[in-house]
């Protein structure tokens, strides 16, 4: 799929403006979700092989998620795992429902094979995402990995009621997800980054702990423009806090050097930077998280996966699962199946039994 999806579609959709592109290809996976013949054939042609993880008391059938940002009203939950993800993590969602930044607000790069967003966390509000989901539960479509939800503050909410904010969240969508995602690293929400400050992060987590009496896993996904002492300050967190992994890493605000003009004026662009640009300092950041933590703190390995070589790299470092959204936009709806594939070959080929292993003998060989 990977060369009839970069030869014939792409052209034809990088054609037009980003956001209707994607806002047509939800809704289309919306009606392919609906529809149980049409969710069948996708299910055929792109079901990845068994690669089983298990991470925070939940089981993945392959480590291939879904990032935030991609199905944020939850209109496909069904169709993520017939195309051969091993999870998904929906939203990003905030309390008050709002209308995110004005258009347009993606931008493709395609020269660097990246993307720059500044959306701003458009989304319909906790309680409408949360009757979207008891939809789909309610019509028996909902699919049999893990589903997580990612949390973000609400832009009027001020910083100091920040904790209030999440926990309202979490309160309305606990019972209908496995897992959560606090994420204080998007760089579209003015002052957001601050709250990955050692004391308001404390005070969110309190927060939301507070509420979670049936322990479901909340995670926290931090940026990749951290100093590692910023990042050590969070890992000192997840004992006391109960935190069960940490997301790495959203979009940077940084940009590469470029002589190309039409990437320099991409770049100019305000917002975060996805894509291959991304993927060596979100892998450097989760080396340093597993090193801090000797491989004790589960870690989603996220930013500029596109293939199984990029994959292994990530798992490699430390991370337990991955995660791909721009990668997806560029190599088509196959990527998760390819991954898998890649994966299971090469584990094959280097006698590796199970994925932990790779990142510890990574590890070992430093
Ligand atoms: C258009 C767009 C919207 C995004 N929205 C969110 C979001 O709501 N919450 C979040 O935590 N990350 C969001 N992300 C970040 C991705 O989940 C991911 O961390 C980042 O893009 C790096 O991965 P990639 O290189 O595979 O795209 C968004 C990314 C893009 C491109």
């Amino acid at each position: 799929m990977g060369w009839p999806y970069k030869k014939l579609v792409r052209p034809i959709l990088f054609a037009q403006n980003a956001e209707r592109v994607h806002d047509f290809t939800l809704k289309l996976l919306g009606h392919v979700s609906r529809n149980k013949f049409a969710r069948d054939v996708t299910g055929k042609f792109f079901a990845s092989p068994e690669l089983p993880v298990e991470m925070f008391g939940l089981k993945f059938p392959n480590p291939v998620g879904l990032a935030a940002g991609l199905d944020k009203f939850a209109v496909a939950v069904p169709i993520w795992e017939k195309l051969g993800f091993g999870f998904c993590e929906l939203g990003g969602v905030t309390w008050h429902p709002q209308p995110g930044n004005l258009s347009p607000r993606i931008f493709r790069a395609v020269a660097d094979e990246a993307i720059v967003n500044r959306m701003g966390f458009n989304n319909s509000g906790a309680e409408a995402l949360a009757q979207k989901l008891a939809e789909w539960k309610k019509n028996g479509r909902w699919p049999k990995h893990p589903v997580g939800i990612n949390l973000g503050k609400s832009k009027i909410t001020p910083l100091e009621k920040a904790a209030e904010d999440y926990a309202d969240s979490f309160r309305a969508l606990r019972d209908l997800a496995d897992f959560f995602v606090v994420n204080v690293s998007s760089p579209n929400t003015p002052g957001l980054r601050q709250l990955q400050d050692k004391s308001a992060l404390d005070e969110i987590f309190a927060a939301m702990q507070q509420e979670n009496s049936t322990r479901k896993p909340i995670l926290v996904k931090v940026a990749p423009d951290l100093s590692f002492e910023a990042l050590d300050e969070i890992l000192g967190l997840a004992k006391t806090r109960n935190i069960s992994g940490i997301v790495a890493t959203n979009t940077t605000i940084s940009r590469p050097q470029t002589n190309d003009s039409r990437l320099q004026k991409i770049y100019a662009e305000t917002g975060g930077l996805s894509g291959k640009p991304l993927r060596a300092r979100s892998t450097e950041i989760i080396r340093h998280i597993f090193k801090q933590t000797r491989g004790q703190l589960p870690i989603v390995g996220v930013g500029g996966i596109f293939n199984a070589d990029d994959a292994w790299e990530k798992i490699s470092a430390g991370a337990s699962l991955i995660q791909i959204y721009t990668g997806m936009i560029y190599e088509g709806p196959g990527i998760a199946k390819t991954i898998v594939r890649g994966l299971v070959q090469r584990m094959e080929r280097e006698r590796v039994h199970n994925l932990k292993e790779i990142a510890h003998s990574a590890a070992a060989k430093i």
